[in-house]
Protein backbone atom coordinates (compact mmCIF):
# COMPACT_ATOMS: atom_id res chain seq x y z
CA UNK A 1 0.00 0.00 0.00
CA UNK A 2 2.75 2.11 1.08
CA UNK A 3 4.26 2.12 -2.35
CA UNK A 4 1.05 2.99 -4.39
CA UNK A 5 0.79 6.12 -2.32
CA UNK A 6 4.08 7.21 -2.21
CA UNK A 7 4.40 10.25 -4.47
CA UNK A 8 1.35 12.04 -2.63
CA UNK A 9 2.00 10.77 0.70
CA UNK A 10 4.06 13.81 1.85
CA UNK A 11 1.25 16.44 0.45
CA UNK A 12 -1.60 14.22 2.14
CA UNK A 13 0.07 14.30 5.33
CA UNK A 14 0.24 18.17 5.53
CA UNK A 15 -3.36 17.99 4.13
CA UNK A 16 -5.18 15.74 6.12
CA UNK A 17 -3.21 16.47 9.42
CA UNK A 18 -3.90 21.01 8.36
CA UNK A 19 0.27 21.02 8.92
CA UNK A 20 -0.10 19.78 12.32
CA UNK A 21 2.06 16.89 11.89
CA UNK A 22 5.69 19.20 11.15
CA UNK A 23 4.71 20.49 14.79
CA UNK A 24 4.31 16.57 16.21
CA UNK A 25 6.93 15.60 14.91
CA UNK A 26 9.17 18.36 16.46
CA UNK A 27 7.50 18.05 19.36
CA UNK A 28 8.64 14.60 19.47
CA UNK A 29 12.32 14.79 18.93
CA UNK A 30 12.41 17.48 21.36
CA UNK A 31 12.01 13.90 24.21
CA UNK A 32 15.59 13.20 23.00
CA UNK A 33 17.22 16.37 23.27
CA UNK A 34 18.87 15.79 26.43
CA UNK A 35 20.62 12.90 25.50
CA UNK A 36 22.32 14.04 22.62
CA UNK A 37 22.46 10.85 21.07
CA UNK A 38 25.31 10.25 18.22
CA UNK A 39 23.98 6.90 16.36
CA UNK A 40 20.23 7.52 15.82
CA UNK A 41 18.15 4.50 14.01
CA UNK A 42 14.50 5.72 12.41
CA UNK A 43 12.22 3.19 11.82
CA UNK A 44 9.17 3.00 9.27
CA UNK A 45 11.00 6.08 8.18
CA UNK A 46 9.06 6.33 5.21
CA UNK A 47 9.96 9.54 2.79
CA UNK A 48 12.15 10.24 6.03
CA UNK A 49 10.55 13.17 7.50
CA UNK A 50 11.32 12.42 11.21
CA UNK A 51 14.58 11.20 10.34
CA UNK A 52 15.29 14.90 8.97
CA UNK A 53 13.51 16.43 11.73
CA UNK A 54 16.26 14.40 14.34
CA UNK A 55 18.96 15.93 12.39
CA UNK A 56 18.22 19.07 14.34
CA UNK A 57 19.77 17.13 17.01
CA UNK A 58 23.24 16.92 15.50
CA UNK A 59 23.59 13.31 15.74
CA UNK A 60 26.99 11.67 13.82
CA UNK A 61 24.48 9.13 12.29
CA UNK A 62 20.70 8.29 11.18
CA UNK A 63 20.15 5.35 9.60
CA UNK A 64 16.51 5.43 8.38
CA UNK A 65 14.74 1.99 7.27
CA UNK A 66 11.53 1.08 5.63
CA UNK A 67 9.79 -2.16 3.95
CA UNK A 68 8.74 0.12 1.40
CA UNK A 69 11.29 0.91 -1.58
CA UNK A 70 8.98 3.96 -3.20
CA UNK A 71 8.67 5.46 0.19
CA UNK A 72 12.74 5.42 0.45
CA UNK A 73 13.34 6.66 -2.77
CA UNK A 74 11.46 10.04 -2.23
CA UNK A 75 13.37 10.37 1.21
CA UNK A 76 16.18 9.56 -0.26
CA UNK A 77 15.67 12.45 -3.03
CA UNK A 78 14.96 14.89 -0.17
CA UNK A 79 18.02 13.97 1.50
CA UNK A 80 20.10 14.88 -1.32
CA UNK A 81 18.33 18.10 -1.96
CA UNK A 82 19.25 19.23 1.96
CA UNK A 83 22.54 18.27 1.43
CA UNK A 84 22.34 15.62 4.47
CA UNK A 85 23.47 12.39 2.67
CA UNK A 86 26.80 12.32 4.78
CA UNK A 87 24.83 11.96 8.11
CA UNK A 88 21.44 10.47 6.73
CA UNK A 89 21.24 7.22 5.15
CA UNK A 90 17.52 5.51 3.98
CA UNK A 91 17.68 1.21 4.04
CA UNK A 92 15.55 -1.41 2.62
CA UNK A 93 15.30 -3.16 6.24
CA UNK A 94 11.94 -4.75 8.38
CA UNK A 95 11.31 -3.21 12.00
CA UNK A 96 10.42 -7.12 13.16
CA UNK A 97 13.64 -8.52 11.70
CA UNK A 98 16.11 -5.88 12.41
CA UNK A 99 19.65 -6.20 10.35
CA UNK A 100 21.55 -4.58 13.07
CA UNK A 101 23.54 -6.50 15.97
CA UNK A 102 22.57 -5.96 19.34
CA UNK A 103 23.32 -2.11 21.29
CA UNK A 104 24.02 -0.43 18.18
CA UNK A 105 22.19 2.70 18.55
CA UNK A 106 21.94 5.96 21.13
CA UNK A 107 18.47 6.58 20.09
CA UNK A 108 15.36 4.84 18.30
CA UNK A 109 12.34 6.59 17.02
CA UNK A 110 8.99 5.40 14.87
CA UNK A 111 6.41 8.10 13.84
CA UNK A 112 3.24 6.82 12.50
CA UNK A 113 5.11 3.48 12.23
CA UNK A 114 4.28 1.03 14.81
CA UNK A 115 0.19 0.76 14.19
CA UNK A 116 1.38 -0.89 10.88
CA UNK A 117 3.89 -3.95 12.65
CA UNK A 118 2.10 -7.03 12.17
CA UNK A 119 3.75 -8.39 15.17
CA UNK A 120 3.93 -5.45 17.44
CA UNK A 121 5.69 -6.54 20.60
CA UNK A 122 8.40 -8.29 18.14
CA UNK A 123 9.17 -5.18 16.60
CA UNK A 124 9.28 -3.52 19.78
CA UNK A 125 11.54 -5.87 21.22
CA UNK A 126 13.96 -5.83 18.11
CA UNK A 127 13.96 -1.84 18.86
CA UNK A 128 15.15 -2.64 22.52
CA UNK A 129 18.22 -5.47 21.23
CA UNK A 130 19.55 -2.93 18.96
CA UNK A 131 19.81 0.13 21.12
CA UNK A 132 22.53 0.62 23.87
CA UNK A 133 21.76 0.69 27.47
CA UNK A 134 20.60 4.17 28.82
CA UNK A 135 19.51 4.33 24.77
CA UNK A 136 16.48 6.44 24.28
CA UNK A 137 13.35 5.60 22.14
CA UNK A 138 10.74 7.57 20.75
CA UNK A 139 7.49 7.16 19.29
CA UNK A 140 4.56 9.56 17.62
CA UNK A 141 1.42 7.55 16.54
CA UNK A 142 -2.14 8.38 16.46
CA UNK A 143 -4.81 7.95 18.85
CA UNK A 144 -8.58 8.74 19.50
CA UNK A 145 -9.51 11.46 21.30
CA UNK A 146 -12.07 10.23 24.03
CA UNK A 147 -14.24 13.29 24.94
CA UNK A 148 -16.80 15.10 23.74
CA UNK A 149 -17.00 16.82 21.50
CA UNK A 150 -13.55 15.88 20.66
CA UNK A 151 -14.39 12.09 20.13
CA UNK A 152 -17.58 13.07 17.58
CA UNK A 153 -15.76 15.58 15.51
CA UNK A 154 -12.64 13.08 15.11
CA UNK A 155 -15.26 10.37 14.10
CA UNK A 156 -16.90 12.38 11.68
CA UNK A 157 -13.36 13.71 10.26
CA UNK A 158 -11.41 10.30 10.25
CA UNK A 159 -14.83 8.11 8.98
CA UNK A 160 -15.88 10.34 5.98
CA UNK A 161 -14.13 13.55 5.43
CA UNK A 162 -10.49 11.82 5.28
CA UNK A 163 -11.14 8.60 3.36
CA UNK A 164 -12.72 10.93 1.13
CA UNK A 165 -9.78 13.53 0.37
CA UNK A 166 -7.65 10.77 0.61
CA UNK A 167 -9.49 9.43 -2.56
CA UNK A 168 -9.77 12.22 -4.78
CA UNK A 169 -5.89 12.89 -4.29
CA UNK A 170 -4.08 9.18 -3.71
CA UNK A 171 -4.04 6.27 -6.40
CA UNK A 172 -4.65 4.02 -3.82
CA UNK A 173 -8.51 4.58 -3.00
CA UNK A 174 -8.90 2.58 0.44
CA UNK A 175 -5.51 3.64 2.01
CA UNK A 176 -7.17 6.47 3.99
CA UNK A 177 -9.95 3.58 5.08
CA UNK A 178 -7.26 1.90 6.66
CA UNK A 179 -5.24 4.94 8.09
CA UNK A 180 -8.92 5.50 10.95
CA UNK A 181 -9.28 1.29 10.56
CA UNK A 182 -5.22 1.02 11.89
CA UNK A 183 -5.62 3.81 14.70
CA UNK A 184 -8.72 2.20 15.24
CA UNK A 185 -7.14 -1.44 16.01
CA UNK A 186 -4.26 0.16 17.55
CA UNK A 187 -3.43 -0.57 21.38
CA UNK A 188 -2.89 3.03 22.71
CA UNK A 189 -1.86 4.57 25.65
CA UNK A 190 -1.31 2.87 28.99
CA UNK A 191 -1.69 -0.11 26.57
CA UNK A 192 0.92 0.68 24.57
CA UNK A 193 3.01 1.36 27.27
CA UNK A 194 2.58 -1.74 28.38
CA UNK A 195 3.88 -3.27 25.46
CA UNK A 196 7.40 -1.53 25.42
CA UNK A 197 7.29 -2.24 29.35
CA UNK A 198 7.13 -6.10 28.44
CA UNK A 199 9.90 -5.39 25.73
CA UNK A 200 12.24 -3.86 28.89
CA UNK A 201 12.13 -0.20 28.80
CA UNK A 202 11.70 1.77 31.97
CA UNK A 203 11.85 5.48 33.00
CA UNK A 204 8.41 5.41 30.60
CA UNK A 205 6.78 8.37 29.98
CA UNK A 206 3.69 9.69 27.62
CA UNK A 207 2.04 12.95 26.42
CA UNK A 208 -1.17 13.23 24.34
CA UNK A 209 -1.51 16.45 21.97
CA UNK A 210 -3.80 17.90 19.82
CA UNK A 211 -6.99 16.78 21.43
CA UNK A 212 -5.33 13.46 21.31
CA UNK A 213 -5.31 12.75 18.19
CA UNK A 214 -1.76 11.77 18.63
CA UNK A 215 0.70 10.79 21.54
CA UNK A 216 3.79 10.68 22.12
CA UNK A 217 5.49 7.36 24.22
CA UNK A 218 8.99 7.60 25.68
CA UNK A 219 11.15 5.09 27.36
CA UNK A 220 14.93 3.90 27.59
CA UNK A 221 16.90 0.75 27.54
C1 LIG B 1 2.50 6.20 7.85
S1 LIG B 1 4.09 5.86 7.22
C2 LIG B 1 5.14 6.79 8.28
C3 LIG B 1 6.37 7.27 7.60
C4 LIG B 1 7.24 8.25 8.38
N1 LIG B 1 7.77 7.68 9.60
C5 LIG B 1 6.53 9.53 8.67
O1 LIG B 1 6.52 9.96 9.83
O2 LIG B 1 5.97 10.14 7.76
C6 LIG B 1 4.33 4.22 7.78
C7 LIG B 1 5.56 3.53 7.21
O3 LIG B 1 5.77 2.30 7.90
C8 LIG B 1 6.38 1.40 7.00
N2 LIG B 1 6.32 0.06 7.60
C9 LIG B 1 5.23 -0.68 7.87
N3 LIG B 1 5.58 -1.84 8.44
C10 LIG B 1 6.94 -1.84 8.52
C11 LIG B 1 7.90 -2.76 9.01
N4 LIG B 1 7.53 -3.93 9.51
N5 LIG B 1 9.20 -2.43 8.97
C12 LIG B 1 9.58 -1.24 8.43
N6 LIG B 1 8.73 -0.34 7.95
C13 LIG B 1 7.42 -0.63 7.99
C14 LIG B 1 5.58 1.62 5.72
O4 LIG B 1 6.22 1.13 4.58
C15 LIG B 1 5.44 3.15 5.73
O5 LIG B 1 6.45 3.79 4.99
Amino acid sequence: MFNTIAGRYDFLNRLLSFGFDVNWRHQAIQFLRKKRPAQILDIATGTGDFAIKANSLKPEKIIGIDISEEMLKIGRDKILKKKLEGIIELQLGDAENLHFPDHSFDAATVAFGVRNFEDLQKGISEIYRVLKPGGAFVVLEFSKPDEFPEKQVYQLYTGILMPFIGKLFSKDKSAYKYLPESVKAFKEGKEFLAVMQEAGFTNLAMKRMTFGVVSIYYGEK
